[in-house]
């Protein structure tokens, strides 16, 4: 079998060389990296997500990145002085919260287990791209884009030795608060971290070449995923009241001044509520509310909260919960869904919620089928990525989608 020779050494062999250029002395007196171009070190597939605290200790830290973001919370320039403010005074509250659902968010155990369990998968039915390495990144908590970006620069990536990584948001809605924010921060830590990489002997830079998964609303796997979770909670309801029970879709809210600048998310949760409907063959009716608003601004309702109690006190009471645009259970699900909007009710008979996708073998093959079209399909990002909101004014919203919309797959 042909060794085939690391690209910055191929020059010397070919064309007989003698005396090396002064790159490549540079080259040859540096210590080999264990890992080469040629190496086959794979791909490394990332997470991005949110997060939540581990525990309780580390919700002060998490509200204070959360409150900092002026792509989630526009504050404007008083962003530095009010975000530490608001996120000091709502840690005592938050704690308890963190604290009443086992001390701590699971959504770094499912992030990592979804992530894992999918790499498995996919070294099976994309062996081209295989081994793929799994990575999670989260915007306000551990592991941070940062911890994962030299993670991924001290397993082998980037640093002169490229190699292909895969930016994966878990929010399958696209909102320029969520995967915008994670995307932007992704951006920045690039470019801190290997943005003054020169040019290489064979051209390139040798920086890591990245791709992004940047909305699925409705892929058919994670359709199928929601629809079998709906099914399997409807049959707790007797037989004769089962195609009678309201579908409560509930997503995280926006703020309006954030939907008003043009953000796709409210169109494509509803693209995610039609498909998973059309799929559940309209039976039942449903309707799509908005979860979790904080502060005194206007933010896209109706609160699913105010929803609830409203079609109770319309007598309708077998209402079930469906939470859309998460991907494993968080404080949203287990803290304000359970304990606060169903166990406030009054009917926690009637009022239920749908299982999160956690650990559901569907959503997990859903995920893999959907790396595998992207990782096969040459293309470095959505076309819809590339446009930016009407309203945007943001110059890191520009160059973060001009960098990866530039990419060379
Ligand atoms: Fe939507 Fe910048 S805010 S692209």
């Amino acid at each position: 079998m042909a060794l085939r020779l690391p690209a910055a050494m191929r020059p010397l062999r070919t064309f007989g060389l003698t005396k090396p250029s002064a790159h490549q002395v540079r080259w040859l007196a540096t210590p080999a990296h264990p890992v080469t171009r040629d190496s086959g070190r794979g791909t490394a597939m990332v997470f991005l997500n949110m997060g939540g605290p581990s525990t309780t200790d580390e919700v002060g830290d998490f509200l204070s990145r959360l409150f900092s973001d002026g792509d989630l919370i526009p504050l404007g320039r008083l962003q530095g002085y009010i975000g530490p403010l608001l996120s000091k005074r709502r840690t005592p509250k938050i704690q308890k919260q963190y604290a009443a659902i086992g001390g701590g968010s699971p959504i770094r155990k499912w992030s990592e287990h979804q992530c894992a369990e999918m790499c498995k998968i996919l070294d099976k039915i994309c062996p081209e791209t295989a081994p793929h390495k799994p990575y999670v990144a989260f915007r306000y908590a551990n592991p941070l884009t940062e911890d994962m970006y030299r993670q991924m620069l001290a397993d082998g990536f980037g640093n002169g030795r490229g190699g292909r990584a895969v930016a994966f948001t878990q929010y399958p809605q696209y909102s320029c608060s969520t995967t915008g924010s994670s995307l932007n921060e992704l951006w920045k830590w690039r470019q801190r971290l290997e943005g003054k990489a020169g040019p290489l002997d064979d051209g390139s830079d040798g920086t890591i070449k990245w791709s992004v998964i940047d909305r699925w609303p409705a892929h058919s796997g994670l359709v199928e995923a929601f629809a079998q979770n709906i099914e399997a909670k409807l049959l707790e309801y007797p037989a004769e009241k089962r195609d009678k029970v309201v579908l409560l879709f509930s997503a995280h809210s926006l703020p309006m001044t954030v939907v008003n600048r043009g953000d796709p998310y409210p169109a494509e949760v509803a693209a995610t509520v039609h498909a998973v409907m059309n799929r559940l063959k309209n039976v039942n009716p449903y309707r799509l509310c908005w979860q979790s608003q904080v502060g005194p601004q206007p933010w896209l309702g109706p609160q699913t909260s105010s929803s609830v109690e409203d079609y109770i006190a319309k007598g309708q009471k077998d209402l079930l919960l469906i939470p859309i645009a998460f991907t494993s259970d968080h404080i949203e699900t287990l803290y304000e869904l359970d304990e606060e909007v169903i166990g406030e009710s009054g009917h926690a008979d009637t009022v239920k919620r749908v299982e999160s996708l956690n650990g559901s073998p569907v959503f997990i093959q859903a995920l893999a089928d959907l790396a595998k079209s992207h990782l096969t399909s040459g293309i470095a990002c959505s076309t819809q990525m590339g446009l930016r909101c009407p309203g945007c004014k943001s110059e890191r919203c520009a160059e973060s989608k001009k960098f990866f919309a530039s990419q060379q797959i």
